[in-house]
């Protein structure tokens, strides 16, 4: 039986960009830590098991050198390439297959493994949002927080979930969104939501965390 798994992804509210030049289109600690927070959860603290992130050989290969793999996860890479397969699997607990459904599979054999996140990029969130299995979406929206804020400018997107062709998803309140990460025993990310999850301003960005799930 595949894992459920939950999206986390910070795109514009504009256009759900994502991406530029195989980078982040901005630099946005507090969605930088709010991530962290999610994907670890509760961490080995709760039963021994590791939360897993899966991605993208292209994602994989943006995340500066110092912070990959992500510690303390499961860290499952997307490549059909021989080559990434043999430099990255030597890494600790790094893991890459050539397909969605046998990196599920492994998942799904790892007695240990706690939630799934899936982290990007855009093929790989196109994909996982076309699977069942696919529950929720953690999308944080971000925009030019005033017209002094240079323009984001983005090369890859999110496909738009929200409009019907990716099955029917439906937005949650502020309270459902603090009562999966309590649920995920994310108290950390909790804690970087405001109660009413209302939109937050840092450095001429503005960002609001959503929860979306599958109806
Ligand atoms: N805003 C956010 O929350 C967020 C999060 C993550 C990433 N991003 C951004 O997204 C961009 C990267 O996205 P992307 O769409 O270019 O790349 P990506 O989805 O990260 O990775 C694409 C690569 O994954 C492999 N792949 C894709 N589907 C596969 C499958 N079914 N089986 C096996 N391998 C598969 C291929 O690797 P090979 O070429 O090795 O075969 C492919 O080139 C970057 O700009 C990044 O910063 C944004």
């Amino acid at each position: 039986m595949p894992p459920s798994l939950t999206l986390v992804v910070a795109a514009t509210s504009r256009d759900l960009g994502i991406g530029a030049a195989h980078g982040l289109p901005w630099r946005l600690p507090p969605d930088m830590a709010f991530f962290k927070a999610v994907t670890l959860g509760a961490g080995t603290a709760t039963g021994g098991r590791r939360n897993a992130v899966l991605m993208g050989r292209t994602t994989y290969a943006s995340i500066p050198p110092r912070f990959r793999p992500l510690a303390d996860r499961i860290n499952v890479v997307l490549s059909r390439s021989a080559d990434a397969d043999a430099s990255l699997s030597s890494a600790p607990d790094t893991h890459v297959f050539s397909s969605f459904p046998s990196a599920l599979e492994y998942l799904d054999s790892r007695s240990d493994a706690g939630d799934v996140f899936v982290v990007g990029g855009g093929q790989i969130y196109d994909q996982a949002l076309r699977l069942d299995c696919t529950k929720r979406v953690l999308l944080t929206y971000v925009s030019e927080a005033s017209p002094s804020t240079p323009p984001i400018v983005c090369d890859t997107f999110l496909p738009d979930f929200r409009v019907g062709n990716l099955g029917a998803w439906v937005r949650r309140d502020a309270a459902s969104l603090h009562a999966y990460l309590a649920s995920i025993g994310a108290e950390a990310a909790q804690a970087l939501v405001p109660a009413d999850a209302s939109p937050r301003e840092h450095n001429g960005l503005q960002y609001e965390f959503t929860l979306w799930e599958r109806e």
